[in-house]
């Protein structure tokens, strides 16, 4: 099974944006954390971050008919993007969105998804972890 994650803008900095929101951990440290899970689940992982729009859309038309499932933290596109939604829609490949803060309790403007309305699931608050537990929610499903 191939599964492809993707990140969107500001996610880079992770451990130097707004630790107090999104934790001490590192890009870095996610990209390990994906590593981990791929060797421990035999899976293989593709990652993918863009702080560009048109870059995401283009990596998503990619992924089809090379990829089984995409785990998408889209950012500050999820509550922006409808050419990031229609994507997810056009490929058709099974996707969960994650989020690493729990974006329920925040700002009005973050409680609208759009990217969320092509995907199976969103797993929200859980931090990085929350991406393992994308990862397995399809492999169980999917693989
Ligand atoms: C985020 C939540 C978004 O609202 C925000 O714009 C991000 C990160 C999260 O992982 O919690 O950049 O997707």
């Amino acid at each position: 099974m191939k599964i492809l994650v993707i990140n969107g803008p500001n996610l880079n900095m992770l451990g130097i944006r707004e630790p107090d929101i999104y934790g001490q951990n590192s890009f870095a440290d996610l990209l390990r954390l994906l590593e981990q899970t791929a060797a421990e689940e035999e899976i293989e992982i593709e990652q993918y971050q863009s702080n560009h729009e048109g870059d995401l859309v283009d990596k998503i038309q990619w992924a089809y008919g090379k990829i089984d499932g995409i785990v998408i933290n889209p950012a500050a596109y999820t509550h922006t993007s409808i050419a990031i939604l229609d994507a997810l829609k056009a490929v058709g490949i099974p996707a969960v969105e994650i989020h690493i803060s729990d974006v329920a309790s925040r700002e009005p403007f973050r409680q609208i998804s759009y990217t969320g309305m092509a995907c199976e699931k969103t797993i929200k608050g859980h931090g990085l972890e929350g991406y393992r537990e994308a990862i397995l929610y399809l492999k169980e499903k999917y693989s």
